[in-house]
């Protein structure tokens, strides 16, 4: 069983540098890859209600700890976020209650704000929580995320969350949460991977004692969700081909390793079973200052996530766009 290493955060807790994320596990093979996960070392499992997997994630929890009953809580590493719909401090404090009730604990380790956006929160149970309009434009709510924020610091105050963190940020915004905040963000869940090394903001983060969270760590390969035809794929890149080569490690643990040297931490998905075993196995080797350097230059502020579609003009949007998408 090979263990995560871990980074300490501001708050004082021990953070796995590599995490197992839960979004797009399908439901019905969610609740086992955890618990699998779990068993093989794993300590870190990234959740969210936004993924609509939360419930059959925490049930892998519930099924690993029933198994060792020796393991302490403490021991894990949940990670959770607020989702678009509950940016209010009600709904906010609400899908807190909801996540302790689902995973049966006290506390999350770390629980995000999703987006900076928020949409409308007036319609109820999953389908609510894609609120569209007529015009298939998501509906906006005007919650500013300082308010979720502060909501996020209540349950900080009452024990019911260690460490606070923002996701999909852009860095004027985080700026913002980080001036205004009485408990600090401890870490920023962002898009990171070799063709998007997001330079300025991991200094950003680094002036701060922030840890970066990268996720879509290996760009997501092999989804169309957000990918297009055409889009570079990370897994055929010949310099990280060769790399890998040298190091009789696979491209993939060669990505994970560049994002450990750097000292940031990432959360990477599969569903299967030997990759989930892989991915965690890159704590016995090291890339060499010219590898690294090798990697950093791969560059290419190539974004993957943007959903622009439905979003484009919401106030809050973290990102620019180029044009008004058409809808329907
Ligand atoms: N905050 C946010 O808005 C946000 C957004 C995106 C992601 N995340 C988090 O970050 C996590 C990771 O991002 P992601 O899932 O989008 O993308 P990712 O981890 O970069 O890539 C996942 C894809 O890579 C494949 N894969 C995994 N390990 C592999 C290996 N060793 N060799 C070959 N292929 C491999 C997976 O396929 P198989 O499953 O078939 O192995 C899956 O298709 C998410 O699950 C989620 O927890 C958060």
């Amino acid at each position: 069983m090979v263990l995560s290493e871990t980074i300490p955060l501001r708050t004082g807790y021990e953070m796995p540098k590599i995490g197992l994320g839960t979004w797009q596990i399908p439901r019905s093979i969610t609740a086992l890859r955890v618990m699998e996960a779990l068993e093989l070392g794993y300590r870190h499992i990234d959740c969210a209600p936004g993924f609509r997997n939360m419930r059959e994630a925490a049930q892998g929890v519930k099924d690993f700890f029933d198994a060792h009953p020796d393991v302490d809580r403490s021991k894990l590493f949940i990670t959770n976020k607020i989702w678009n719909t509950c940016h209010s401090t009600q709904k906010c404090l609400e899908q807190i209650e909801m996540m302790l009730e689902e995973f049966e604990t006290t506390y999350m380790d770390c629980i995000f704000i999703h987006w900076p956006f928020g949409w409308a929160e007036d319609e109820p149970g999953e389908t609510g929580m894609w609120p569209r309009g007529d015009d298939g434009k998501m509906r906006y709510s005007d919650v500013d995320f300082m308010e979720t924020y502060r909501a996020l610091e209540q349950a900080r105050e009452q024990g019911k969350v260690r460490s606070l963190g923002i996701s999909n940020f852009n860095m004027q915004q985080a700026e913002r949460v980080w001036r205004e905040a009485t408990h600090k963000p401890s870490i920023i869940q962002l898009e990171m991977n070799p063709y998007f090394t997001q330079l300025p903001y991991r200094d950003f983060c680094r002036q701060r004692d922030i840890v970066v969270m990268a996720h879509m760590p290996i760009g997501n390969p092999g989804s169309s969700v957000f990918r297009k035809h055409g889009d570079p794929n990370l897994l055929f890149d010949a310099t990280l081909q060769s790399i890998a080569r040298i190091h009789g490690k696979s491209v993939v643990q060669v990505v994970l390793r560049w994002i450990i040297d750097h000292g940031f931490t990432a959360v990477i998905k599969s569903q299967d079973i030997k990759r989930i075993k892989q991915n965690i196995n890159v704590f016995k080797f090291k890339l060499t200052p010219e590898e690294m350097a090798r990697i950093d230059g791969l560059n290419e502020n190539f974004r993957i996530l943007n959903p622009l579609i439905g979003n484009f003009d919401h106030p809050l949007f973290p990102w620019p766009y180029k044009a008004p998408l058409k809808f329907k």
